[in-house]
């Protein structure tokens, strides 16, 4: 029921959209009548509890009176000791009443203190090493005959003898289908999860060497999938270096061609942005996401389809800005679009998990059939509305 609910008033716009609403409303009367249900059959067993009890109870004074009225019509027992036999029958009665209540109160919390166990036992996979390294020497990436799945025991390789060789402060564009695993190579960079063979060196080292919080100050990463958090601009981007001055908040939001809009806004950088980002557009959100990245002055930058939702004229710039002001960051960006990555030092291009091709724009276009073919369908088609520099979106 509270998944059903979560869901609903998360994504309260994509359901109103596909005009969902009676189907969700549905959906939530079935989970709350599955619980329904189930209190009702559980309290049902529970109710025989009490009525059995009160019977033992009263079925004891009723015995106890008959006898002692008995024993005392026999003159073998006083008024007074019946009596306090009574209440020393009923003291016992009542504490065995209450103690029966406590076990089945135990019974329900063991349940619920079973699942919350669990999370907090959930032990990591991913530990840092005995004598760990604290400092990366510089951005170069090479990756020795890795294969990776994502579960332990699976057949499915999702890489495939990967190997590549990255030098420090180039830029490098990763293309390729859905699904061809491009996420999951740079993941591994940044150690979010750890090879299932061979090796991933970054400045040089295995990434199991380093310590698993200053791998990651090193590498940035823009997700895919971008979060920003409730709270001021300037609240978001410290999110990069909680030390960052004002000066350094604004020349990370110009590199990442945020500025503009954030000038625009009333209250400028501090612009509340609501919970999930709710308040401002998909690229305007992936700008302010990229700066936050560039404010962790990495050694390595990555970003995951960052500038999907950017036009290409600002794209552009972005890119410019990276290659003039950040030289000694390596780059990696993935993209979907052949234009983003054209201008890249070298591009990988991904096929099912494993390396296609791996070389310069002009190289690629000469030997590697699958760049070729979707350079041929992206520039046959005339190119995007904002080819010439359009305006902001
Ligand atoms: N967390 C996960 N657990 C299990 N399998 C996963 C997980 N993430 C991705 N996969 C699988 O790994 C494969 C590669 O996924 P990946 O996300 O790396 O693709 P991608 O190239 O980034 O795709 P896209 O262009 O859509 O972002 C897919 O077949 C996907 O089903
Ligand atoms: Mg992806």
């Amino acid at each position: 029921m509270n998944a059903s609910v979560q869901e609903n008033v998360s994504a309260i716009r994509v359901v109103k959209a596909y005009v969902r609403e009676d189907y969700e409303k549905d959906r939530f009367k079935k989970a709350s009548k599955g619980l329904y249900d189930m209190f009702v059959k559980a309290e049902n067993i529970l109710t025989l509890n009490a009525p059995l009890m009160q019977l033992t109870v009263y079925s004891c004074i009723l015995g106890i009176s008959w006898l002692g009225a008995k024993m005392i019509v026999g003159g073998s027992l006083t008024t007074g000791e019946m009596m306090s036999l009574l209440a020393y029958c009923m003291n016992i009665l009542m504490s065995l009443m209450m103690l029966s209540m406590i076990f089945v109160m135990v019974t329900m919390s063991t349940a619920s203190a079973r699942r919350i166990a669990e999370v907090l036992e959930e032990k990591s996979d991913l530990h840092n090493p005995e004598n760990p390294v604290h400092e990366v020497a510089d951005g170069s990436i090479r990756f020795e005959n890795v294969d990776f799945t994502y579960k332990k025991d699976s057949e499915h390789r999702v890489l495939k003898n990967v190997n590549l060789d990255i030098h420090s402060g180039e830029t490098i564009g990763i293309i390729g289908g859905t699904g061809s695993a491009k996420t999951s190579l740079v993941n591994l960079i940044s150690r979010l999860y750890d090879v299932s063979a061979g090796r991933v060196l970054v400045g040089g080292r295995d990434v199991r060497e380093y310590d698993l919080d200053s791998l990651r100050n090193q590498v940035s990463v823009v997700l895919q999938k971008n979060v920003l958090f409730s709270g001021t601009i300037y609240e978001n981007l410290r999110w990069g270096d909680e030390h960052a001055t004002d000066e350094e908040c604004r020349r990370a939001c110009r590199l990442a061609c945020a500025d503009e809009f954030i000038d625009k806004m009333p209250d400028g950088y501090n612009t509340y942005i609501e919970q999930g980002g709710s308040n401002v557009s998909g690229g305007q959100k992936q700008r302010l996401c990229i700066a936050r990245a560039l404010l962790k002055k990495p050694k390595i930058l990555i970003l995951d389809d960052s500038t999907s939702a950017v036009d290409t004229a600002t794209d552009a710039k972005i890119r410019r800005a990276f290659a003039e002001e950040i030289p000694d960051t390596t780059k990696i960006i993935i993209a979907q679009r052949v234009a983003s990555v054209a201008q890249a030092d070298r591009i990988i291009v991904m096929d099912d998990g494993q390396v296609n091709g791996f070389g310069t724009h002009e190289e690629l276009l000469e030997t590697n059939e699958i760049y070729r073919e979707v350079y041929q369908s992206q520039t046959s088609g005339g190119g995007d509305f904002d080819e010439n520099g359009g305006g902001d979106q």
